[in-house]
């Protein structure tokens, strides 16, 4: 028989995320098991965490509390459904499973679908800090099973992030799969956040040939001002560090091709899917599928024509300029991560919470940014906020740093170095501002070649126009 106190979580999936979270809930007074389907894994999870490390999942299930709390940190996709096929035989009816991975929210969805009837209650929860996150606290986006919130949120508030107010940033999201959905954005969000970031590099860079070690330094001073942001902080220590062996920056040594795991792609995906204007997170996206083809562009830059860079201005001023141009392309970015949970929330009646969801994002997560402070305050004024970019304070800011974005922008233009999400940004800021476009003339085209129909400016109704004699 078994003696051991039961424990109040059981982890499955031991890579690092689980190992730390595991650390993390220990340090928090919860009793830990793991299990893993790899034996070393398992050895040095008991080693590490001193925790129990059953060697099945019907032994891990045996020695929990119940109702059980399962947190699965397995890799997103097929590994998810064969532990919780694995697992289902093994739970009863008010047992909860977390799958805390990068699941696409459309399996999230599908597999509370499948769930349905068991009883087990289940919750898809967003997870970002990365190895350190999980170990000191990360920003946790759960969504689900309401029923399962007031088991699990003691836990996993107590392992969360604070932030600065002494607030969990862990909160409930709501039902279905809109905690993978909330995370997804998060990433949308974290892959403009970097490309900005390196656009702001680049142009330092390639105008005024500053060498790493300036760059990191103001990197470091706009860490302390309106930027201040766990992105900018690393890239300020990053662009400080010298390669051990050949003395160089290391930046300076790493392979200008960008790799990704697609959570910025499937938020991309589902802007078009919503119809959301959500340009800037895609180019980011973008932005390292051309990275990408690095051999092609090799040859292109011997065959393609473009200026020879050469900047003629004051530097100081325009790094200034650069870190305006970065807080405006920052906003705009974050305006459009919140148009899409917006046409989330309408499209799935998830009623989310946007104040809540900018705030738990402000510790822990990888764009936490003292900007979130202000996005949440933005929008517990009006839940119904039409865009963020609409917020006083915002048109505010904007109305500050919009004309810094444009002059980088058309300085970029003019040298050749490409800077899409900053372009893609301002175009984006000048299309929301403007009352009127040229869809007029193309609402024409189309009924021209397709009789698409237009509606007019002077009454209502569908019309269509002979566009052709005869
Ligand atoms: C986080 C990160 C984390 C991971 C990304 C990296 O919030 O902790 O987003 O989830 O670092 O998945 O994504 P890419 O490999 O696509 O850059």
């Amino acid at each position: 028989m078994n003696s051991r106190k039961p424990s109040d979580i059981g982890i499955v999936g031991l890579g690092v995320m689980g190992e730390n979270l595991a650390l993390n809930l220990h340090r928090n007074g919860f009793a830990v098991s793991g299990y893993d389907l790899e034996e070393p894994k398992r050895a040095s999870f008991a080693d590490r965490t001193g925790a129990v490390a059953p060697r099945s999942l019907q032994e891990l299930v045996n020695g929990l509390r119940i109702p059980r709390v399962l947190l699965l940190m397995v890799p997103a996709g097929a590994a998810v459904d064969t532990v919780i096929a694995e697992l289902r035989p093994l739970l009863a009816a008010g047992d909860v499973v977390i799958d805390g991975g990068n699941t696409r929210f459309t399996d999230t969805q599908r597999r509370m679908t499948e769930l349905t009837g068991s009883g087990i209650l289940y919750v898809g929860a967003g997870v970002s800090g990365g190895e350190e996150g999980a170990l000191k606290g990360p920003s946790i986006m759960p969504g689900g099973d309401a029923d399962a919130w007031p088991r699990i949120k003691p836990i996993l508030q107590a392992i969360a992030a604070k932030a600065e107010d002494g607030q969990p940033c862990c909160d409930w999201i709501g039902p279905g799969a809109s905690g993978h959905y909330v995370k997804m954005v998060h990433n949308g969000i974290e892959y403009a956040d970097m490309q900005t970031i390196c656009e702001a590099y680049f142009l330092m860079q390639q105008l005024l040939e500053m060498q790493p070690r300036e760059m990191s330094e103001v990197f470091a001073g706009w860490n302390r001002g309106e930027l201040s942001s766990y992105l900018v902080g690393i890239t300020a220590d990053i662009l400080s560090r010298v390669d051990p062996e050949t003395g160089k920056p290391l930046v300076d040594v790493i392979v200008d091709t960008a790799e990704q795991k697609g959570t910025g792609k499937w938020a991309s995906q589902a802007a078009l899917d919503l119809g959301v204007t959500a340009p800037t997170i895609a180019d980011a996206v973008f932005a390292r599928t051309v990275s990408a083809v690095r051999a092609e562009r090799a040859v292109a830059s011997e065959v393609l024509a473009g200026p020879q860079p050469a900047f003629g201005g004051d530097p100081d001023a325009f790094v200034e300029k650069v870190r305006r141009a970065l807080l405006a392309a920052k906003i705009c970015a974050y305006a459009q991560g919140f148009q899409l949970l917006a046409a989330a929330d309408k499209e799935y009646g998830w009623d989310l919470p946007f104040g809540t969801i900018a705030g738990l994002w402000r510790a822990g997560c990888i764009i936490r940014a003292s900007l979130l402070e202000d996005i949440r305050r933005a929008y517990a004024r009006d839940r119904q906020l039409a865009n963020l970019l609409v917020d006083g304070e915002f048109v505010r800011v904007m109305g500050e740093s919009h004309q810094a974005l444009r002059e980088v922008v058309a300085v970029a233009a003019q040298n050749g170095v490409a800077v899409p999400a900053f372009m893609s940004a301002l175009a984006y800021y000048d299309s929301y501002r403007s009352r009127r476009l040229p869809a007029n003339l193309l609402q024409a085209q189309r009924d021209y070649f397709g009789a698409h129909t237009y509606q007019r400016l002077d009454r209502a109704g569908k019309f269509h126009t002979r566009w052709t004699a005869g």
